[in-house]
């Protein structure tokens, strides 16, 4: 087992040492090129070709050891780098992505690169993300994916298809249900406060910084209160559901796509 380990390890690295090879030797060709990219699309797109194009294909469009970047959800519901920032900052090592030791500009140039050319893949070819949504739906198999949504994927514990979830295939074209899947939106955090003398509050968390703390009642009611003066606590309902993607795999995550397509 920990030879296994250490040899995923040192397999990875090399895969890296190559990366960094491959990276600098195309450097050296862009500086030889001697044409000074002021504009941080080009220096995104420049430095893209010199540390991810090896992995993800020239114009992010994958290649043989990473994803095609332009029909990533992620990729798609990133704003500003929130999330391609920790992805290429921490890597997902046990998956063949390495940490890759940019600096803060450099990641924002690779992220408003990778904005540029998903728009730019949205214009020249519009049906493409909805087609893909598509294409990964028919990939999986509904019956599997009901059976998952039920049993080993604990979606039930929080959905249901006749309830919360039902006619969820009307109300997303394929690509964003699957993005909404995979990374859901502007959901609301719980707060519970106990002030001094005991009373107990619940609510939607409306507001939150090192000195106040308000949430807002299930009457409407807005509550503010001095940090220091109240104990609280914040729940956030989407942890559970980040935590289990983690534990999918893939064929799990077609087949639940192909499960939800089927809620009309
Ligand atoms: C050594 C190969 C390699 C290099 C170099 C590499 N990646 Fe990756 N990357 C991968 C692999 C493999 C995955 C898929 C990991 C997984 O399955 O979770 C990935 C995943 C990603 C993802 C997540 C996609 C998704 O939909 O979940 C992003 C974003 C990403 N890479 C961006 C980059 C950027 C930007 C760079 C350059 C700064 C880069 N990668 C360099 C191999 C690489
Ligand atoms: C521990 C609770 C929990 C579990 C388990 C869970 N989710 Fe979620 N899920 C949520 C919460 C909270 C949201 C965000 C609120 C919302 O949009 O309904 C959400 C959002 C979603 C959405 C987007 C709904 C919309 O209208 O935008 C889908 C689709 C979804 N989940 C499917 C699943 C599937 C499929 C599974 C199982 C593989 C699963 N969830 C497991 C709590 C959970």
């Amino acid at each position: 087992m920990i030879f296994l380990r250490m040899h995923g390890l040192s397999f990875l690295s090399s895969r890296v040492i190559r990366t960094y090879k491959i990276a600098s030797f195309c450097w050296a060709v862009s500086l030889l090129a001697q044409n000074p990219k002021t504009d941080p699309v080009e220096r995104g797109e420049t430095q893209f070709a010199q540390t991810c194009a090896f992995c993800h294909g020239s114009g992010a469009n994958g290649g043989a050891e990473g994803p095609n970047l332009i029909r990533s959800a992620l990729v798609r519901h990133d704003n500003n780098g929130d999330l391609i920032g920790p992805v290429i900052r921490d890597g997902r090592p046990a998956k063949g992505m390495p940490a890759i030791p940019l600096s803060d500009t450099q990641i924002a140039d690779v992220v408003g690169y990778l904005h540029w050319r998903l728009a730019e893949s949205d214009r020249t070819s519009p049906g493409n993300p909805r087609d893909y949504g598509l294409k990964l739906l028919l990939t999986g198999n509904a019956q599997a994916g009901k059976a998952f949504f039920n049993g080993r994927g604990q979606c039930s514990r929080c959905h249901s298809p006749s309830g919360d979830l039902a006619g969820i295939a009307n109300k997303y074209a394929p690509a964003d249900l699957q993005a909404r899947f995979l990374y859901p939106e502007n959901v609301l955090k719980i707060a519970t406060v106990t002030t001094r003398s005991g009373r107990h509050f619940k609510g939607m968390l409306a507001y939150q910084d090192q000195f106040t703390i308000a949430l807002r009642d299930e009457d409407g009611w807005y509550h503010s209160w001095s940090v220091d003066e109240v104990r609280f606590e914040i729940h956030n309902p989407l942890a559970a559901h980040l935590d289990l993607l983690h534990r999918y795999r893939n064929s799990d995550i077609h087949d639940v796509f192909a499960y939800l397509e089927t809620l009309k």
